[in-house]
């Protein structure tokens, strides 16, 4: 006899409601905003005022600040890495023909809604005259190159708590960018970075509620899979970053040390996340799990408040480190 694939057969269930999901979680097209929408309107006449005004405003921003946002606006534009990821993974069908599966609309869906948060990022750092748009460009092309790793092979669960735990930490990433454009008086940008954020608490929803799903129907797997994601730590997507001329090194670590300096991004908010979905999937009543699952719950419960303690010994260098993507401001 066969041996039964128990993901497989999850994964099948779940995509009976996949229309049901793209409703609630995504918004049609005619409806949802579009870079455009936060951007000078080249057909208009004071579209060259417009980008005067915007590249003044820009002049106020520091440097780590433009830093974390080319790091940002590099991860979003890595999309095409994350798509096929996804299309890969094991219950997930996007070939010809009628075994192409719900599941790959809704990637295909996500994915057009991912989309726009490069394209519009991209199009304000250009506007901007503060990044080295050409560095940025071949990093972007580096990092589709040379992919990325992210630790949960094709198994669905795993995945799902990645793009869980992602997706929230892109909002608190675009949202503490958003805080600090707002503290200079850069409202435009400050709507352009809470709009991205927006699009990622909604994906972060969906994600998180296949997972809550999952925990109803095969809680043991679900755990293991949860605890086996924390215990390697979630990679962020950018991991493999590089400035060009220079092989995979430290620039992703230089990249997210900005980020810990300026607050947008730091080793709490990691732990807080790691917090907020113990809480969301409920973990410490999930029941009907085997020894070994609720050895992970314990792993699990106590994991927030000993990275707490590890992370106190943590120290970021005070001077960012100068990428070529930014020039230095010389005033
Ligand atoms: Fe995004
Ligand atoms: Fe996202």
């Amino acid at each position: 006899m066969p041996i039964k694939n128990v993901r497989l057969e999850v994964m099948h269930f779940l995509e009976q409601n996949i229309d049901g999901f793209i409703n609630q979680y995504l918004i049609p097209v005619e409806k949802i905003w579009q870079p455009t929408d936060f951007l000078p309107n080249s057909q208009e006449d004071t579209f060259l005022e417009d980008v005067r005004e915007l590249r003044e405003l820009a002049k106020e921003l520091p440097y780590d600040f433009w830093v974390v946002l080319v790091g940002d606006t590099i991860t979003e534009e890595a999309l095409p890495t994350y798509e096929s990821w996804l299309m890969e993974v094991e219950g997930i069908d996007n070939v010809d023909g009628e075994s192409r599966n719900g599941w790959s609309k809704w990637i295909r869906h996500w994915t057009g809604e991912e989309n726009r948060h490069g394209d519009l990022l991209n199009k304000y750092l250009y506007l901007s005259g503060r990044v080295n748009m050409k560095e940025v460009e071949r990093t972007t092309q580096y990092l589709i190159n040379d992919g990325f790793d992210i630790g949960t092979g094709r198994d669905p669960y795993k995945n799902f708590i990645y793009t869980s735990f992602q997706e929230l930490a892109t909002f608190v990433s675009h949202n503490g960018i958003a805080e600090l454009a707002k503290k200079s008086g850069n409202e435009k940008l400050t709507r352009i970075c809470k709009r991205i954020a927006g699009d990622e608490m909604r994906h972060h929803h969906a994600y998180s509620e296949f997972v809550s799903r999952i925990f109803e129907v095969d809680p043991s797997e679900m755990m293991l899979a949860f605890s086996y994601m924390m215990k390697q730590k979630i990679v962020m997507p950018a991991h493999f970053l590089r400035e060009s001329g220079q092989k995979i090194s430290s620039a992703f670590e230089q990249f997210s040390n900005s980020a810990q300096r300026i607050g947008v991004y730091t080793t709490s908010d990691y732990i807080d996340i790691m917090q907020k979905l113990i809480e969301k999937w409920k973990i410490d009543k999930v029941s009907n799990l085997t020894d070994e699952a609720e050895r992970a719950r314990d792993y699990l419960m106590k994991l927030p408040a000993r990275m707490a303690k590890i992370s106190e010994r943590l120290i970021i260098p005070p001077e960012p480190y100068i990428f070529k993507w930014v020039v230095p401001a010389t005033k």
